[in-house]
């Protein structure tokens, strides 16, 4: 095993979020939407092993989910009736404040644009020539049905929760489960961002991880303070580095109309510590205002206790883009090593297994079908089990090196003893060391060393 003389992250100089955005592009993780057209702004499409990865997210956060006895899955329309969003308060509310440059036609949020805030600046060409600010509303409006009138307008949904609110009662009957009790769900939702940027950082159309956990009010306390601590531990689960995460508590005069406590998880970005996931105490605000709105009683019968009440709603909201972005910033690294023939790179992408996009990569040392056939039968009889990947082209290393910058815990080379003795060499893709397997043992292998890894 060989000891890189230095390691080298993103952050450090010469290495921002541009280094990932040519790695994604390079590799098939994130391609630029609608790019053979010249791109659509802040849109992004995730490619083979960006969709791949980004299942494994999801998957990550699901179980850590829906694998305890106390939360139940939900898939809700993004299409919602339109009383949804005058309940939770988005259609009268739901909007950030814009000013519109006179001179070069920017657009930009008055709230967070450090130029406009000091001197009432365009962050762009530097003219005071500017309008007032005017609150532009972030919810998507489209028509349903053939008729486009005021009858028909119908949004994209901003956020998944309200899905978890208007279900209470459904997913609490059919589930028979007794608060307290979570609705987790993954979907996509829509805001008209005014400036959105940073790669998939902030975008207009993206995905939402959210968790409604129902309690007993007067319990809503011990709760919040319950779930910023799970939602930690899940972060330090999947390898993120702690130094790079911390909270950051809404302070009383600047929480949200519908919450009584609220923190961000922060991940240090390469643009700095920015928002990862919201907890939110929201109190009973939403399940009140659709009981207002729809008329329909959301109250609880506490069975043991026999009393109704209003459950208190814990939130945990984290975008699954963001979450995504965070673990591929948190895993990149260049060991750099250095002799007289002068400096090498190795690019590793050091994800944690399970959110790998491949697990396994067969090489066969020649492309000859000597090689190539038994290396085929090993792919499929690793593929039953794992997320397994093929490499035949150039040098061994090379193969090795593109593992290694996609985050392949493991390769295998099937070389010319793997014929007389029905076994291949396993490579590790962090410590770089190196084992002889046999060929049926490999599952099991593998299998125990991702646990392990
Ligand atoms: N239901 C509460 C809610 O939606 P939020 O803080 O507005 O809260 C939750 O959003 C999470 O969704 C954020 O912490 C962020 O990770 C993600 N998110 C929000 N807006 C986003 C955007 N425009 N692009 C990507 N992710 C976004």
């Amino acid at each position: 095993m060989s000891i890189p003389a230095k390691i080298r992250r993103l952050g450090e100089p010469g290495l921002d979020l541009n280094t990932l955005v040519s790695l994604s592009k390079r590799r098939g993780f994130v391609f630029q939407s609608s790019e053979i057209y010249g791109g659509l702004a802040s849109c992004w499409d995730y490619g083979p092993l960006g969709a791949a990865m980004k299942m494994n997210v999801k998957r990550a956060w699901w179980n850590a989910m829906t694998r305890r006895s106390d939360i139940v899955g939900l898939d809700a329309a993004i299409l919602m009736h339109p009383q949804v969003w005058k309940a939770s308060g988005h259609i009268d509310g739901f909007s950030d404040p814009l000013v519109d440059c006179k001179d070069c036609k920017t657009r930009f949020r008055s709230d967070n644009t450090e130029s406009y805030l000091k001197n009432k600046k365009c962050p762009h060409c530097g003219s005071q020539n500017l309008s007032e600010p005017r609150n532009f509303n972030l919810m998507f409006k489209t028509h349903m049905g053939p008729v486009e009138d005021s009858g028909s307008v119908i949004y994209l949904r901003p956020e998944t929760a309200q899905g978890h609110f208007v279900n209470f009662i459904n997913c609490q009957q059919s589930s028979r489960n007794k608060i307290p009790f979570g609705i987790a769900a993954i979907g996509k939702s829509f805001r008209n961002e005014i400036t959105p940027g940073n790669f998939i950082f902030r975008t207009r159309e993206f995905e939402q991880m959210e968790m409604q956990y129902f309690v007993e009010p007067g319990t809503d306390e011990k709760f919040y303070h319950q779930w910023k601590e799970t939602r930690w531990d899940f972060y330090l689960k999947y390898g993120l580095n702690p130094e790079n995460l911390r909270f950051a508590d809404h302070p009383p005069d600047k929480l949200a109309h519908y919450a009584k406590a609220a923190t961000d998880v922060e991940y240090k970005f390469p643009m700095g510590f920015s928002e990862l996931e919201g907890v939110h105490n929201r109190s009973d605000f939403d399940l009140t205002q659709h009981m207002k709105f729809s008329g329909k009683s959301l109250e609880y019968f506490d069975e043991p206790q026999k009393k109704k009440y209003i459950p208190f709603v814990i939130e945990t909201a984290v975008g699954c883009d963001r979450l995504f972005l965070a673990f591929m910033c948190d895993a990149y690294r260049e060991e750099v090593t250095s002799d007289d023939k002068g400096e090498d790179v190795r690019i590793v992408m050091g994800l944690h297994p399970e959110l790998a996009p491949y697990k396994v990569c067969v090489l066969p040392l020649s492309k000859k079908e000597e090689l190539s056939g038994p290396a085929n039968k090993l792919r499929d009889q690793l593929a039953e089990e794992f997320d397994v990947t093929y490499d035949e082209a150039q040098s061994i290393g090379k193969r090795y090196r593109r593992q290694d910058e996609i985050g392949t815990p493991f390769c295998v080379t099937v070389d010319f003893e793997t014929l007389n003795d029905q076994a291949v060499t396993v490579r590790h893709r962090d410590k770089m060391t190196q084992e002889r397997i046999g060929m049926t043992e490999l599952n099991d292998y593998i299998r125990k060393s991702l646990k392990n890894f």
